[in-house]
């Protein structure tokens, strides 16, 4: 049998808790080891997987002979200096996005990482969906262009509240404007697929509407980009008249027909002369693509080529959406 692979993780909140339940059911990869700076997190979760051993730091965690990968998943502020622990200690890192706001430290990490030859990657879910794999074969740079040239791109996304109900347990940086809101926390998504598509995008005006609080996360933001010459739009917003939690739609246009992502892992797409062709529903794909992504873990624990993004990836990801922050 081929041997498991014991995975630690450091933040055990909204993302911690969703990613045990999903190692649960993988073949090779294997919580091990535990930490969180809130005790009551790291004993609520031994309450859940008895089978878990809790460290008392993250150094003592990352230290843990035996341990092949640490899985990041606290706020931002702390994906640097954990990374960090973890190259020391040779361990392959799969942090999660956005990578952090802290440009510098973030190209003082990519640059040992080259250097050293780190094993790392950013989890943005949709590097393993379908729909990424369905718009590089329609207007990726080895495509033939079966839909003919692409003329724009349009992101759509709204929220009836944020943070959405499923993150309200979430801590309080989510909602505030300093590390958390949707433009960092969703949107940064979408850009990754526009850019792993097209290259870099280049912000061409944004509006950002905040509440007057002068703390809290954004409630709206429209924004013209360009990538590879192609316009793209975004509109989104939080207001108590959407009709679902949590919405999104990014439409594709080219001159023979359109893809069509859609609540996250759905895809549909259409030659115009033949009709919207559904090439599966969101929760079939999600499935499909968060098994692909654990699939994708283990190749970038054993040093194998996989698909997921790498700091400098999510970097400029991240820099595309602090853009789409700050100009006007
Ligand atoms: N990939 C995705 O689809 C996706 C979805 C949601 C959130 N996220 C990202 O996951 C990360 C965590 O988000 P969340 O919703 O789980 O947040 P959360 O607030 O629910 O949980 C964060 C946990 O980290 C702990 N923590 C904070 N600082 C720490 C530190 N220095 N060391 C150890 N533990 C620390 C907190 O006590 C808390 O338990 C964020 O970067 C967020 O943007 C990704």
């Amino acid at each position: 049998m081929t041997e498991p692979l014991n995975i630690g993780i450091i933040g055990l909140g909204v993302m911690g808790q969703r990613m045990l339940a999903r190692l649960a059911t993988h073949q090779r990869l294997r919580a091990a080891w535990v930490w969180d700076a809130n005790p009551a997190a790291v004993a609520q979760t031994l309450a859940a997987y008895p089978q878990l051993q809790a460290a008392a730091s993250a150094e003592q965690l990352i230290a843990t002979p035996g341990l092949h990968s640490l899985y990041i998943a606290t706020p931002p502020a702390a994906h640097m200096s954990l990374s960090h622990l973890a190259f020391d200690a040779g361990l392959a890192v799969f942090c999660e996005k956005p990578l952090t706001v802290d440009f510098p430290a973030a190209q003082e990490a990519i640059a040992r990482i080259a250097r050293e030859k780190q094993r790392a990657a950013v989890d943005f879910s949709l590097a393993s969906a379908p729909g990424l794999g369905a718009l590089q074969l329609a207007f990726g740079a080895a495509s033939r262009l079966p839909l003919g040239p692409l003329s724009s791109v349009e992101l759509e996304v709204a929220f009836a509240a944020w943070p959405r109900p499923w993150q309200a347990g979430a801590g309080a940086w989510l909602a505030e404007r300093e590390e958390g809101g949707f433009t960092r926390e969703v949107l940064s998504h979408f850009v990754f697929v526009l850019q792993r598509v097209l290259g870099h995008a280049e912000v061409l005006d944004s509006q950002v509407d905040y509440p007057a609080d002068g703390r809290s996360a954004e409630t709206a933001l429209n924004a013209r980009l360009e990538a590879a010459g192609v316009p793209i739009r975004i509109a989104a917003r939080v207001a108590s008249d959407v009709p679902v939690p949590d919405h999104n739609r990014m439409l594709w246009r080219a001159s023979e027909g359109e893809v069509e992502l859609r609540e996250w892992f759905g895809v549909t797409q259409q030659r115009r002369s033949e009709g919207w062709q559904p090439l599966g529903s969101s929760d079939a794909l999600r499935a499909s693509s968060q098994a692909d992504q654990l699939d994708q873990w283990v190749a970038l624990i054993e040093g194998r080529s996989h698909s997921l993004p790498g700091y400098a990836e999510a970097l400029a990801v991240q820099q595309t959406i602090e853009a789409l922050l700050t100009t006007r």
